[in-house]
């Protein structure tokens, strides 16, 4: 698991403002933050990705240099996932996309969190490099579902898992039910409240980005 917060980088500034209750009053703001830090998790899985060699004709010469062999799937999870998601496409320019809609199921007291998915549209995946994105990893089941939901499309040949920000119980979970998938995580937090919200995460992302429900 790659987790960009145990480095040292401008990644922890951008966590740190989208985290701050003044300046997620600037909704813009909150957005480009999601897709700076989609950039750059999207740079370092990059670096696990398969580039062929080329050479390219520049005005004065000739370069040998390599390009990206195959772009990867992004699949995004609506709706907070779209800014985040915005900062793998900068890099993934020619990616094809999938898109899932998930909504948490209605909140009963001392039963279990449920999701519902509501919308799927998807390339056929076989072979390919898949990259599911949700910046607030919680319990880890709506990314579980949309990616048990995805596999009727073809099976990838790895999957990565991209969030801003997770909580030690849906890296767990998400551990144990697809541990064939990599995660490449912002921020690693204490725990999830009775709510299954991050704490302290940010909030509710979704709502900061795109207005209240
Ligand atoms: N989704 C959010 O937007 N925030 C959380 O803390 C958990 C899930």
């Amino acid at each position: 698991m790659f987790v960009l917060a145990e480095q040292s980088s401008v990644g922890n500034h951008f966590i740190a403002e989208l985290r701050d209750v003044q300046i997620q009053q600037d909704p813009l703001r909150f957005r480009r933050n999601l897709e700076r830090l989609g950039e750059i998790l999207a740079y370092e899985i990059s670096k696990t990705l398969v580039f062929s060699k080329t050479s390219v004709n520049t005005p004065l010469g000739t370069s040998e240099t390599f390009l990206l062999a195959q772009q990867p799937v992004l699949a995004v999870i609506l709706r907070a996932s779209l800014p985040f998601h915005q900062g793998f496409l900068n890099f993934f320019d020619r990616a094809e996309n999938a898109f899932i809609g998930a909504y948490r199921g209605p909140h009963v007291e001392g039963e279990d969190f449920t999701v519902e998915l509501e919308y799927l549209s998807s390339p056929d995946l076989t072979g390919k490099t898949l990259i599911l994105i949700d910046p607030m990893l919680a319990t880890g089941k709506s990314l579980e579902q949309s990616y048990r939901s995805l596999l009727r499309y073809g099976i990838p040949a790895r999957t990565h898992i991209a969030a801003a920000i997770a909580a030690p119980e849906g890296i767990r979970y998400l551990q144990s039910k697809m541990p064939e998938c990599r995660m490449w995580i912002g921020a690693v937090d204490d725990h999830l409240n009775h709510n299954y919200y991050i704490v302290p995460g940010l909030g509710d992302a979704g709502d900061l980005a795109f207005g209240p429900k």
